[in-house]
């Protein structure tokens, strides 16, 4: 029998998931028609609303290339990356035995979004160096230690690390450009890791395209705080992909892309010109920010 009022068409919908091969898959799709249809009932969707609906959707796909994501955009500023990679990291401290505790007692150093601008394959540089060499933005001298959750020294961890400039602005951003305020770093055999680079800005992001048309209707601002994205691995550890949030940068509190934590937001300290904690004499005021990463261990 054809279904004859709304909860028989849910019904319906969920009941051609029956002969789904991927349990998985029928499981997902299950809480989805759910939750659609719960939705459309609760707003009262009118057509033309869900007609304006299919149109942002498409436009969202049709902003993406090869160099722009808007989905990953849209999921960014809706939280829902941010879910993904709270429960992802949460469920990590499961299988490790740690179930029950908040991710905060296990003292791992806690996940955020990657965001767009990770670029594979940046220089690899030796300790002490200067990632962000003629990059706009006031120096910035960074150091801390890549340690397990007891605090063991985890040698040659590797450090991925990339900024915007000190204006905001990434290397990605700019046609042509090559890459800048990058490298990958190894820490050494006590899991000490040292470099300079620059004091990162708050910016928006993107808002020429549909999500960004969105962000106005909602009556949000587009601007991310001051940050530094690092991933973090070492053998033998779950890695971690995370930022370091400058203290006090406009919109700490109101992130369009949700993805501040409190224990990520650090003091920048800032020196006058003279000699650096790494020996070197710096011409110019400076600033230092310290931050040790804790890496738990794979569950057995
Ligand atoms: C970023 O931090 O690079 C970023 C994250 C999400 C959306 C846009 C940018
Ligand atoms: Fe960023």
């Amino acid at each position: 029998m054809p279904p004859s009022n709304e909860d028989e068409l849910t019904q319906a919908a969920l009941q051609r998931l029956d002969g789904a091969a991927d349990p998985r898959f029928a499981q997902v799709m299950r809480s989805l028609i759910t939750h659609l249809h719960a939705f459309i009932r609760e707003v009262d969707l009118q057509p033309g609303e869900w007609m304006s609906g299919i149109e942002f959707l498409t436009a969202v796909g049709q902003a993406c290339d090869d160099k722009r994501q808007e989905f990953i955009l849209l999921s960014d500023t809706l939280g829902a990356s941010m879910m993904v990679v709270i429960l992802d990291q949460l469920r990590a401290a499961a299988r490790a035995g740690q179930a029950g505790r908040t991710l905060h007692a296990t003292e791992t150093t806690e996940a955020t979004v990657q965001g767009p601008y990770y670029w594979d394959g940046a220089p690899e540089l030796p300790l002490g160096a200067d990632i962000a060499p003629g990059v706009r933005g006031e120096p910035a001298f960074y150091s801390g230690r890549v340690t397990d959750t007891r605090g063991q020294p985890l040698a040659n961890a590797l450090l991925d690390i990339w900024s915007g400039d000190g204006e905001g602005v990434y290397d990605m951003q700019v046609e042509g450009a090559g890459m800048a305020a990058r490298a990958r770093l190894r820490a050494d055999a006590e899991g000490r890791y040292w470099f300079w680079s620059i004091k990162p800005s708050h910016y928006p992001v993107p808002v020429d395209g549909p999500v960004g048309r969105m962000l106005i209707g909602m009556g949000r601002h587009p601007n991310r705080p001051g940050h530094i994205h690092m991933k973090v691995a070492a053998d033998g550890h779950v890695p971690v992909t995370t930022h370091l949030f400058v203290a006090g940068s406009p919109y700490i509190d109101s992130d369009a892309v949700f993805g501040v934590r409190p224990s990520l937001v650090i003091d920048f300290e800032s020196h006058p010109p003279g000699k650096a904690p790494d020996g070197l004499a710096v011409e110019r005021p400076y600033w230092s920010a310290h931050y040790d990463f804790h890496l738990q261990p794979e569950a057995a």
